[in-house]
């Protein structure tokens, strides 16, 4: 099936074929990822420029990889030290980087909706790798791609999305996904921080943490997004620890092969504990290899790639 999309905004606006078009791409990318020689020719003479004016390790680094593989030009703005700094606007810069023939422009943020304000105005394809509150749509894809791995479907799963979801752009991208693809999903945190008009997604809504996880095959953590939070959600971590933190106790009575999901950066000790985040059902690191599959997929694909050339 072709993939007719000039961006990757959201996961809102994507069907089931579409989305499961991305993850059968990516399992191909996987497996060209053990082949001795791991690049591919397909958007040789395309420049990406990865404009990333928020932190991130995971997301940059594997979306710089995956345009190394498939044999882009590859460009790494640095916020820090750009004419950002010098007041010069989003808007002009990504008009300059345009200029600069930019063909695609993958952009984190920490505005929601700085990705759908430059795909109105450049004709570069944009790629969303996390704006502000909204959505993280590659972290949805590698999410959804390691539970169709790891348990050979996502239909009739029961996913618990665990913690700060109001301010996770990961829970609504993963909340689109899942429930796109069939999911049952349970989100669970502190009453301010899962408010129950999340429901409206779709979506089943507890405050008990030894409900949301008891019939769980997936628990996926989030971290608390301090830089989100603009008031104090919850009295203390440590108070969120013991309310919510999977701990070895809650770890105990989740179903035996339940695995364990964090789109990192996890905090040990606090949403999680460290010997859970090591523990043999956890599938935390195999989430980031697998994001430079899906990554790849993405980019293949809005370059008008088809599913069955990946072999090629
Ligand atoms: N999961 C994720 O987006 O991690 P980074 O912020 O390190 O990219």
């Amino acid at each position: 099936m072709a993939w007719n999309r000039k961006h990757l905004l959201d996961i809102e606006s994507l069907d089931a074929d579409e989305l499961n078009t991305v993850l059968d791409t990516a399992r191909a990318f996987k497996a060209v990822g053990t082949r001795a020689i791991k690049k591919v020719p397909a958007l040789r003479g395309k420049t990406v420029i990865n404009l990333f004016v928020e932190p991130s390790t995971r997301t940059r680094i594997s979306f710089e990889l995956a345009e190394q593989r498939l044999s882009a030009d590859v460009i790494n703005f640095t916020a820090e030290a750009s004419s950002l700094k010098k007041g010069e606007t989003l808007k002009d810069t990504a008009r300059n980087l345009e200029a600069l023939n930019a063909d695609f422009i993958v952009i984190r943020h920490s505005a929601s909706g700085a990705p759908h304000f430059l795909s109105r105005f450049l004709n570069a394809s944009v790629v969303n790798a996390g704006d502000g509150a909204h959505e993280h749509p590659t972290q949805a894809l590698l999410d959804a791609f390691t539970i169709r791995e790891k348990k050979g479907r996502i239909a009739g799963l029961n996913v618990t999305i665990l913690g700060d979801i109001l301010y996770s752009r990961v829970a609504r991208s993963n909340i689109w996904a899942l429930t796109k693809l069939g999911a049952n999903v349970t989100l669970c945190g502190p009453s301010t921080l899962v408010p129950k008009v999340f429901e409206k997604m779709g979506c089943r809504v507890t405050y008990s943490v030894e409900e949301a996880i008891k019939d769980a095959d997936i628990i996926n953590l989030l971290r608390i997004q301090h830089e989100r939070q603009r008031q104090t959600m919850f009295p203390s971590l440590n108070e969120y620890t013991s309310l919510f933190g999977l701990t070895r106790a809650r770890m105990d009575r989740t179903k035996p092969d339940a695995l364990i999901m964090h789109p990192g950066p996890i905090n040990r000790g606090v949403e999680i504990d460290s010997e859970i985040a090591d523990c043999k059902r956890s599938v935390i690191l195999e989430q980031v290899t697998n994001g430079l599959a899906v990554r790849m997929a993405v980019l293949f694909l809005i370059n008008g790639g088809k599913p069955q050339e990946v072999a090629a």
